[in-house]
Parts: structure tokens; sequence; C-alpha cells
């Protein structure tokens, strides 16, 4: 099933049980080579989610702002995006293109994300994918500017968003998460992961 929401295409369990499982699996295999950390914002106040990233650029911001960088804090490069991530960009884009930045967000169950755009991007005819695995998160759509009224949606474990076309640069955001929705992750909470093509 799909819904579309203010252009934003949202496709419902996407992800069976046994792939979300296998993306999971896929993901553990990045972050046991690209740890998980916390972000500062450019405000100074550390982020709720914890991150990381697989493929040529990561998603890095301190107190002189956001960006994409090459490498993990820790020095080294990106591991690679996991071919089943891959995979999910081809069947949700139908696109030859393939992304160049997975970044991963990690939600325990206090986190959230402020309404914002994707525009650091070189080339915004690229939509951004988004995989939902785990908790249930409330998730915010706006509009391509900042304020107006905005619409919420529950985005569930297996749930894919492709936010391309005119609502490419649609404001959105992530409420809450509702802890204890999902059986998926064993100690609970939500993994996103955004594809970009970055360059
Ligand atoms: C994001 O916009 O970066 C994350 C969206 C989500 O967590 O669903
Ligand atoms: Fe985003």
């Amino acid at each position: 099933m799909v819904l579309r929401v203010r252009g934003f295409e949202i496709h419902k369990t996407f992800l069976d049980r046994g792939a979300q499982e296998a993306v999971v699996e896929a993901v553990r295999g990045v972050v046991a080579e690209a740890p998980l950390f916390r972000p500062d914002t450019p405000y100074g106040k550390p982020m709720s989610v914890r991150m990381s990233a697989a493929g040529m650029y990561g998603w890095y911001s301190d107190k002189t702002g956001y960006r994409y960088v090459k490498a993990h804090p820790g020095g080294r490069p990106w591991p690679a995006i996991p071919q089943v991530v891959l995979d999910i960009w081809d069947r949700a884009t139908g696109l030859e293109r393939q992304p160049e930045c997975c970044l991963i967000n990690y939600y325990a169950a206090d986190a959230r994300m402020g309404l914002h755009q994707d525009r650091d991007e070189a080339d915004f005819q690229w939509p951004v994918v988004s995989v939902s695995l785990g908790d249930d998160a409330l998730f915010r759509i706006g509009n391509t500017t900042r304020g107006g009224k905005t619409e919420s949606v529950w985005l569930s474990s297996g749930d894919v968003v492709v936010m391309g076309g005119d609502a490419r640069l649609t404001y959105h955001g992530v409420d809450r998460v509702k802890a204890g929705t999902s059986t998926l992750l064993p100690k609970g909470g939500r993994i996103n992961l955004t594809l970009r093509v970055v360059d």
C-alpha cells in the first residue's frame, strides 16, 4: 500500500519481517566498523539521535555547522553501503544512479528530530529514501517553506518513504518514537536509514 502525503510516497510494509531482519543485520555490520556517535548541533546542544553512516559520504555536525564528510569522526572512511540497502533504493526508485550516503540514525525512546529540509545535496532531482526499522515514529510533514500547517503520520517498521519530485525540499521531522511498538530490535528504539545522492 502506498500513501501519498504532500508529495511524499509512503510505502507501508515495503519490507517484510525477514527483510527487516536482514537490513538490521547489515546495519550491525556497519556500526561495528563505524560506531554510532552523538553529534553536536551547530547551536551547541547535542542531537538526541545517535548517528553513523555508510557510503562515500556520511554526515557530521559540530559548532561550525552541518556537512557531509568522507570519514567517520574516528578517522576511517565510512563502510560501503550494504547490498540489501542498495536493493531497497533500486526497488523504491527504479533509478540507475546509486546513493552515495546511507545515514543511520538511532532513536532511543526519548529521541526526536526537529523539522528540517534535506538540502545539502548538489542536485535535488534525486530523491531521498528513508527506511524505518523498529519502534513506530510520529513523522511530521510540513511545506517547502518554513511554517504553515503540518500533517503527521505514524511510520512503522518496514515502511519506506520516498521524498522526491516537488516534495524533495518539504520540511519533515520526527516528533516522537513510541517505545514497545516493535519487537525487531531487542533493546527497542528505532533505526532510520536515509539514502541520498550527494554529488
Ligand atoms: C530524517 O529526516 O533525517 C529522518 C527521518 C526519519 O527518521 O524518519
Ligand atoms: Fe531529513
